[in-house]
């Protein structure tokens, strides 16, 4: 067993705004760092985390980080010691991925300390325990990307089926993450428990248009399938500046825009980065004009996933 490991795992945008709770992809501009160390007395151990205004737990029933790599030893029955640092350089409470980027981050560096006892796609089960522990839903549409990259399809939860989707190059993304937060629950908690069977099929067709559109490469069909008729309705209630910020960057150039996971940071996907500019500055006028301040980043989709760093 190597003596430390760190590792890098990227923000993500889970649902993709049709593929609510079964679909995501991860974006390379920012992401978490986790190390990983051997410690002789036998636990886990959250010794430290920095950037994150010391708002995340310590407690290792509690830290995402700490809950993934339990439910590892747990599988592997073993009982050793290991001391987490979490460099967080994700927003909390973004949409961006943040709990699932220190979860999946902490699992390739501790898979990699032991020797790789797993492949990759079987870390992410202990990466969604982690997940239910943060947002008390279990989901995988941001750890499946973090781990895997690219745009990731969950078939079915029971059991996990997952599916690799294909990453046209020329598709290029921008993450507008407003100066506020949203908690992941309370942007669950507005969503109703039951649709219409009209809304499942506009779900549906733009399910698989989104998924055709990757395929193909055709751009104008992904654009169009950007809609959402179960959860962007709803959350947007909560998302101030939404359809404002949605329309300008149409207007500037976007294939279509969408809200990352549950909020309240917007992603807009375009076709090469000739527009992204004044996407950019489209976006942060209308911010502005609400009184808010706002982080534009641009991103490629990030096609590797999580990677230890040393
Ligand atoms: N699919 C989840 C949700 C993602 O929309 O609540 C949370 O980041």
């Amino acid at each position: 067993m190597k003596g430390e490991v760190r590792a890098f795992a990227p923000a993500t945008v889970a649902n993709v705004s049709c593929g609510f709770d079964i679909l995501g992809f991860a974006i390379d501009t920012l992401g978490d760092v986790v190390r990983v160390k051997e410690k002789k007395e036998p636990g886990i151990q959250v010794v430290s985390i920095t950037g994150d205004h010391g708002r995340l737990p310590l407690d290792p029933t509690k830290n995402t980080c700490a809950v993934a790599v339990q439910a590892l030893l747990t599988e592997l029955n073993r009982t050793i010691g290991l001391e987490i640092y979490l460099e967080k350089g994700l927003p909390l409470g973004s949409g961006l991925g943040s709990s699932a980027a220190s979860a999946v981050a902490a699992l390739v560096a501790t898979n990699r300390l032991l020797g790789e006892p797993f492949e990759k796609k079987q870390l992410l089960p202990f990466a969604m325990a982690a997940e239910k522990i943060a947002c008390g839903v279990g989901h995988a549409d941001n750890v499946a990307p973090c781990l895997l990259g690219g745009f990731v399809l969950i078939r079915d939860y029971q059991p996990l089926d997952i599916i690799k989707l294909p990453v046209p190059k020329d598709l290029h993304c921008i993450v507008l993450h407003p100066h506020f937060e949203l908690n992941t629950a309370d942007s669950r908690a507005v969503i109703r428990d039951r649709i219409a069977v009209t809304q499942a099929t506009i779900q549906s067709g733009n399910v698989a248009g989104l998924v055709a559109g990757l395929f193909q490469e055709d751009f104008e069909l992904i654009g169009r399938s950007l809609k959402d008729v179960i959860a962007e309705p709803y959350r947007a209630t909560l998302i101030p500046a939404f359809y404002q910020v949605k329309e300008a960057v149409l207007a500037a150039g976007a294939l279509g825009m969408g809200i990352s996971g549950s909020g309240p940071t917007l992603f807009v996907l375009t076709k090469g980065k000739d527009q992204i500019q004044q996407i950019l500055e489209a976006a942060r006028l209308v911010y502005y004009s609400f009184g808010l301040g706002v982080d534009g980043y641009h991103s490629s989709i990030n096609t590797e996933g999580a990677y230890v760093l040393d």
